[in-house]
């Protein structure tokens, strides 16, 4: 368990990136800002996913498989992806596509209660 740590901080390093990455761009999106198109834009929030998702299962295979909130996690990461194309992406109208955004921010402040209290029901537990 000897990289449990660092794994884990860079688990949360990417957590704050990712939130960070979704609310300006959805606010770009929202706003119909053309620096929604930025290559460094278009390409960067990938990564920091990629090394949130990876370093979540890598911990996730450390400590266990068989804890039902980590299931709880991924299923919600799936949502939070999905209505984040929403508001980034597929939403049709600006009001769509703020509804989508605050329903993503939603979802991610409840993730953090499920993985601060190991616990499906998040900050109600
Ligand atoms: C948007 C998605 C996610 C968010 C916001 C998030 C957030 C966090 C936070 C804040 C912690 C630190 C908890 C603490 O120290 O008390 C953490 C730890 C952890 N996360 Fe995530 N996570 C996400 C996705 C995932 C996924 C998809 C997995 C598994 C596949 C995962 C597995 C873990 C594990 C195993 C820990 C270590 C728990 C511990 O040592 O206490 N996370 N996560």
């Amino acid at each position: 368990m000897e990289y449990y740590l660092p794994i884990k901080n860079l688990h949360m390093t990417a957590v704050g990136l990712s939130i960070l990455f979704f609310v300006i761009r959805a606010y770009w999106s929202i706003t119909g800002s053309a620096l929604l198109q930025h290559r460094v834009v278009r390409i960067v929030p990938h990564i920091v996913d990629s090394v949130l998702l990876i370093c979540g299962v890598i911990l996730a295979m450390m400590i266990g498989p068989n804890q039902p909130w980590i299931l709880t996690k991924i299923i919600l990461l799936v949502f939070y992806i999905g209505v984040g194309t929403i508001a980034i992406k597929r939403g049709r109208t600006p009001t769509t596509r703020l509804v989508a955004a605050l329903v993503g921010v939603a979802i991610f402040i409840y993730i953090v209660g499920v993985a601060i209290r190991h616990d499906s029901a998040s900050w109600f537990a």
